[in-house]
């Protein structure tokens, strides 16, 4: 199911429980949950913490740990688009700091930071979503968030 952040309670828990049941009994399950729940749901609702605990015998610390230590996950809905800005070094040495600068004051997408896409010599990078966007310059910058947001 594609990610739909007007999923109902009811709808949530119930791709929840779907996808817990396709990965439950593999070794190392607990990453793909949380990246399907996330992609499917939109986020990773602070409510699937116990149910993903107990599924996979594990306590809600050690889950919730896991969602806060990985910076993609989150328990919130966003409430604007967001707009991952790599802020790596080959990105840092192509200019993204100063390509960051003039987001500032931008209200209407949310900017997070991401350290490295992969396409180092292509960069400052980009990526909404799982679309990248490489060779960012303010205009093309600009252009991204008039088209997100
Ligand atoms: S440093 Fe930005 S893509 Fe690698």
């Amino acid at each position: 199911m594609a990610k739909n952040m007007t999923m109902n309670p009811a709808e949530c828990a119930a791709e929840i429980d779907r996808i817990l049941a396709a990965h439950v009994g593999r070794e190392g399950a607990l990453l793909p949950i949380l990246h399907d729940i996330q992609a499917a749901v939109g986020h990773v609702p602070e409510s699937s913490i116990p149910t993903i605990a107990q599924a996979l015998n594990l306590s809600r610390a050690e889950v919730h740990g896991v969602i806060s230590f990985y910076h993609d996950f989150h328990v919130e809905p966003h409430t604007h688009p967001v707009i991952k800005l790599c802020r790596s070094e080959s990105c840092q040495a192509r200019g993204v700091d100063a390509l960051a600068e003039t987001l500032a004051g931008e209200t209407r997408v949310k900017i997070e930071p991401i350290y490295c896409l992969g396409l180092c010599t292509v960069g400052p990078n980009a990526m909404v979503g799982e679309t990248l966007y490489a060779r960012l310059d303010a205009a093309k910058l600009s252009a991204l968030v008039e088209s997100v947001a």
